[in-house]
């Protein structure tokens, strides 16, 4: 099983015990520069969970390429804390990266106490938002001085390698692109000119470091941007990178400032794998593939069609550190799923806050949250089998106790079957995959098709009661809802139905935008019907992408608020939006929906009242929690916790760590 992810593979004179790189993910579990138990604790973890190389990054070797947010390694004093992360990482057997950061023109202005960031050019940066200062030729050499001399201090720290970051579009990227680099001296210009800074660095990096420790990079394969490089230059870089002394290379995607989305559920399980590829074929030295390849199946796959040698898999191993051991003993229905949410990890650091996972509750709290066996079993009832009630069943049987879980329907996963069901969300299905294989590990009695009120409860008479009820759709008041042409979304998502040409949804929110992107793709072609048509030049570009993004309903979504998706993260919502324009919605906000008749929808807007003739009308205007159980608790003197979207409709993070905690409280 697994024969290619799990054998061990050499990198330089090292061997690393499986094929598994956990990748450079910034954490911000400190913003003053430094480690601490946060950091080694998540760590740890994910060496203990069987990975082969571990990389703890990003690591800051000057301050204007970070400002001194990320852990820094740029002074000798910064040694012994990376020393006590290497033995962390080493003594659960797994190898030790460090990659080496420089933001370069991504630098955060306000991060550098007044100072501009440095670039090769002074060309502005949509991403810091920022007009960087062009480096002079001293700022260059302190740079590549400042690369090496972090890369000795990480060897005397007992890192067992190094990567310098040549991707995402920071420092190095900048100087390869030349929308990014406008130089005319030996920086800038020619192929050979915008190379030159990062052979340097690693030519200066393999001289300090000896020819035996191991030195790699990480390079986009494709920069994603209009007029930046391609496949074409990124393997003509990687043979140079080869030539000037690394060992392996990491192939990732673009850039934040790409439109070519690099995270997301959109982003098909190993879609850059293609990348990797296209540099293998290029060198001798081992090729990390990178993005999206979440499960072991996928992986080995990936090997063994001969993409790359290693894959990098960074959230999947936020959600789960331990996927390697569960794959090495067949489990990989015990893996915690990754569902490309972005809610916890990415939408956190883009506004400052520490990395979290809404799947795995332990993700960031490692030393803090554990789940301890109890003493005394008690006998646990869970009402609901949504998320949250499924989390905390899982959890308290794992802490030891006896667990009924009883859910009214005839399957488990509440509303995940509505929220899994719009495009690129069905990940969140594998959510009832993990439970599933949890519920059955940990001896959870499930009770299906069983409706729970006051006198089971009685009955049962358990030690502990838990509430997870669930939510149910909000109606609005406008005259007018019980209007023939009015759907639920949620029904329309559980099960779909024919719909006219001109469909309404109201409300702007996550479920109305996902909802609208649900109803407009609706008749477009399947992926296999492109391939096919694209195949045997069946029809012309244009017209392919007209039958891609041309449904059979034309789309309108009602909106109070001035914009719509204000419940939608900061990193997913223009991924949305631009699928949404794709598909032509259209949005009509700042707009007070008052009444609906046979399909006439009539709304105020600027003070006016205006009316449109629609076939359907979506109410997507939110949720409210249902109380049928919470309500008479508190009576019948038993020990209870209202979790999830029954005390309060919520996201993700809501239901699974409620329910984790709550179990823990038991
Ligand atoms: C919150 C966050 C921070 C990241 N920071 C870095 C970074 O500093 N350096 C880097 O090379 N990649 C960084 N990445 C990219 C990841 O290493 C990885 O390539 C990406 O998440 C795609 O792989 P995955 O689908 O396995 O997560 C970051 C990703 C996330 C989600
Ligand atoms: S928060 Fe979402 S995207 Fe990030 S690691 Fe967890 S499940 Fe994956």
């Amino acid at each position: 099983m697994y024969q290619n992810l799990l054998s061990p593979i050499t990198i330089n004179k090292l061997e690393i015990r499986n094929r598994v790189v956990y990748p450079s993910l910034g954490l911000l579990y400190s913003y003053d520069g430094t480690l601490n138990d946060r950091y080694y604790e998540y760590f740890r973890e994910k060496a203990r969970g069987g990975t082969g190389l571990v990389t703890v990054g990003p690591v800051g070797i000057d301050f204007i390429g970070s400002g001194g947010i990320i852990p820094m390694l740029d002074s000798d004093d910064a040694i012994p804390g990376f020393k006590k992360m290497t033995s962390v990482i080493k003594e659960e057997g797994a190898r030790a990266w460090i990659q080496l950061f420089h933001a370069g023109a991504y630098s955060y202005p306000m991060l550098l106490k007044g100072d501009a960031p440095i670039a090769p050019s002074a060309v502005y940066s949509r991403y810091s938002k920022a007009m960087p200062r062009e480096m002079t030729i001293e700022d260059i050499e302190k740079v590549r001085e400042a690369f090496v001399s972090a890369a000795a201090r990480a060897q005397e720290a007992g890192f067992d390698g190094v990567e310098i970051l040549g991707s995402g579009g920071y420092l190095i990227t900048q100087f390869l692109s030349s929308i990014k680099n406008q130089r005319t001296d030996a920086y800038g210009g020619s192929f050979e000119n915008r190379v030159r800074f990062p052979k340097e660095v690693i030519e200066r990096t393999r001289e300090r470091l000896g020819a035996d420790f191991p030195l790699t990079i990480r390079m986009a394969g494709n920069d994603f941007v209009t007029g930046s490089n391609t496949d074409n230059e990124t393997k003509e870089f990687a043979k140079v990178y080869e030539a000037a002394g690394v060992d392996a290379i990491s192939v990732t995607g673009g850039w934040h400032e790409t439109h070519v989305p690099q995270l997301p559920a959109s982003l098909p399980q190993s879609g850059f794998a293609f990348l990797a590829y296209n540099i293998k074929k290029e060198v001798s030295v081992p090729v990390m593939a990178s993005n999206r390849i979440s499960s072991p199946e996928t992986a080995e796959k990936l090997l063994k069609d001969g993409y790359a040698d290693m894959v990098s898999i960074g959230r999947g191993l936020i959600a789960d550190p331990h996927w390697v051991n569960k794959a090495m003993v067949g489990r990989s229905d015990e893996i915690r799923p990754c569902v490309a949410c972005l809610q916890g990890c990415m939408d956190n650091v883009m506004t400052g806050q520490p990395v979290t996972c809404v799947a795995n509750p332990l993700a960031g709290y490692e030393g803090e949250r554990i789940i301890e066996k109890c003493k005394t079993p008690k006998n646990v009832m869970v009402v609901g089998a949504g998320l949250a009630g499924l989390e905390a069943a899982v959890t308290a049987a794992t802490a030891g106790h006896s667990v009924d879980l009883y859910e009214k329907n005839d399957e488990i996963g509440g509303q995940l079957w509505v929220a899994g069901a719009p495009p690129h969300k069905g990940e969140l299905f594998k959510f009832v995959r993990y439970y599933q294989a949890m519920l059955w590990k940990h001896n959870v009695s499930l009770h299906l098709n069983t409706r729970v009120d006051d006198r089971l409860i009685r009955e049962k008479n358990p030690d502990f009661l838990i509430v997870a009820e669930g939510a149910e759709p909000l109606l609005p008041p406008i005259d007018g809802m019980d209007d023939p042409s009015v759907i639920s979304a949620w029904d329309l998502l559980k099960e779909d139905r024919l719909l006219g040409d001109e469909v309404a949804i109201i409300g702007g929110g996550a479920v109305g935008l996902e909802t609208a992107l649900k109803v407009a793709a609706k008749g477009t072609i399947t992926p296999e019907i492109l391939h096919f048509l694209f195949t045997y030049e069946a029809e012309s570009v244009e017209r392919l992408r007209e039958l891609m993004f041309q449904g059979t309903s034309n789309v309108t979504v009602f909106e109070m608020l001035p914009k719509v998706g204000k419940d939608v993260g900061k990193s997913t919502k223009w991924v949305l939006m631009s699928d949404l324009d794709k598909y032509g919605v259209a949005f009509t906000t700042e707009a007070k929906v008052v009444s609906i008749k046979n399909g006439l929808l009539t709304y105020e807007k600027d003070g006016k009242t205006h009316q449109q003739q629609f076939d359907h009308i979506i109410n997507a205007a939110g949720s409210k929690s249902v109380k049928n159980i919470a309500e008479k608790i508190e009576k019948m003197n038993i020990p209870f916790a209202v979790i999830g979207d029954g005390a309060q409709p919520g996201k993700i993070n809501h239901a699974v760590h409620g329910g984790f905690l709550a179990a823990l409280e038991i």
